[in-house]
């Protein structure tokens, strides 16, 4: 699309006000906002401070419109998906809604981040077991095999559990063909997708996910505090709607029929008032997204990876992240022998470059409006950290 610091990127980095002050590499932690996610936050505010209940058509359209734009990018259809607060709020849904019985087993890899676990492990006192996988070597590898043989050491698990990118390392799961196997062996697959939906392509339906989830405020360039929530549309019968009310039914909005319709479509898990604002940004970051093509906006993320790779390694760092064009993602983790990555991060960020320490290493993760100057600047600063 555009140029800056010399390279080509899909996305506009003049959309985004972060490239002015900050070589920005931390779309896995928070994400800087574009403009035009900044303008459909005023814009939708500015409308109800103006005509307060009748701008609340526009805003049901606008919330519509959110929700086709987050199905394209997870590959499912619209009606499947539910405007929700956040990651975990999706996964308290999955772990909360499905009945349990006692012995019940949920298979989750170790190292997750914990709001993919806690909600499982909650589960306790309705005598559901755990059981982890554990990921192998510095990369955190967690191939399919891996989740088979611990399925395979116990009674067929009613539900899987996994990250698609692991949050510390950047190990993607396959999660088709982890799909594959949660159909041989019957369970359910969740899937957390918050650390790559929007810069991976995703075909959730097609591989065979039960369940997702992500908030905006990652690698969909959104705000906090709105993302989607895809149910299967033949699981949604096993899912409880853990919150329904007014939003939830097939006659929303006919306040006099008191009847508890669920409405046939994943708007039943939405009980209440959607978040109109946040969900106004989110659609105009996940169009931006579509706009741009999320294969092209891989093709960049990966690119500028492989670049992070190399000088980072030819100024003494040792790449963790497992880089097999299946298993990795936008999340690189490098780690150096002398320098404590909290202590580098930090000096990082006085120098005008957002990174962050996870793992015991320095984990960078850039996105479609970066620029090869961006790698510049954080080769720079590490290589006079290092000297
Ligand atoms: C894999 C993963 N899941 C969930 C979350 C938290 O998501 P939310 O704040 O949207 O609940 C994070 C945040 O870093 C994450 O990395």
């Amino acid at each position: 699309m555009t140029a800056g610091g010399g390279t080509m990127t899909p996305l506009d980095p003049d959309l985004f006000p972060a490239t002015h002050r900050w070589a920005y590499l931390n779309h896995a932690g928070i994400c800087p906002l574009p403009l035009p996610s900044v303008e459909a936050l005023h814009r939708t505010a500015m409308e109800v401070a103006t005509d307060g209940e009748f701008s609340y058509a526009a805003h049901k359209e606008n919330n519509e419109r959110a929700r086709a734009a987050g199905a394209r990018l997870m590959g499912v259809p619209a009606d499947d998906v539910a405007l929700i607060k956040n990651t975990t709020e999706g996964l308290g849904f999955v772990a909360n809604g499905l009945a349990w019985a006692p012995g019940d087993r949920v298979v989750i890899p170790d190292g997750e981040f914990p709001s993919t676990l806690y909600p499982f492990l909650a589960l306790a006192d309705r005598g559901v077991i755990v059981d982890r996988v554990r990921p192998a070597g510095p990369s955190g590898a967690l191939p399919v095999e891996a989740f088979a043989e611990v399925i395979a050491q116990g009674p067929p698990p009613k539900l899987v559990v996994t990250s698609w990118v692991q949050f510390g390392r950047g190990w993607r799961t396959d999660l088709a063909g982890l799909g594959r196997l949660c159909r041989d062996t019957g369970a359910l697959l969740c899937a957390d997708v918050i650390q790559g939906l929007g810069a991976i392509p995703a075909r959730l339906e097609e591989w065979g996910v039960d369940f997702a989830m992500a908030d905006g405020h990652k690698w969909l360039l959104g705000p906090e505090g709105s993302g989607f929530f895809y149910v299967r549309r033949s699981r949604s019968p096993l899912l409880r709607p853990l919150e329904p009310g007014w939003n939830s039914v097939r006659h929303r909005e006919d306040w006099d029929n008191q009847d508890l319709v669920l409405d046939d479509t994943a708007r039943r898990y939405e009980g209440g008032m959607p978040n109109m604002t946040g969900n106004a940004a989110l659609r105009a970051s996940a169009e931006m997204l579509l706009d741009a093509g999320v294969a092209a906006v891989w093709r960049h993320v990966d690119a500028l990876c492989d670049q992070i790779c190399a000088e980072l390694t030819a100024v003494g760092g040792s790449v963790l992240s497992d880089r097999t064009p299946d298993a990795r993602s936008g999340i690189v983790s490098v780690a150096f022998a002398d320098l404590d990555p909290g202590h580098l991060a930090e000096r990082l960020r006085r120098d005008g470059v957002a990174c962050s320490a996870r793992n015991g290493a320095l984990r960078i993760s850039p996105h479609g409006y970066n620029t090869t100057g961006d790698i510049d600047r954080l080769v720079r600063t590490v290589r006079n950290a290092a000297a």
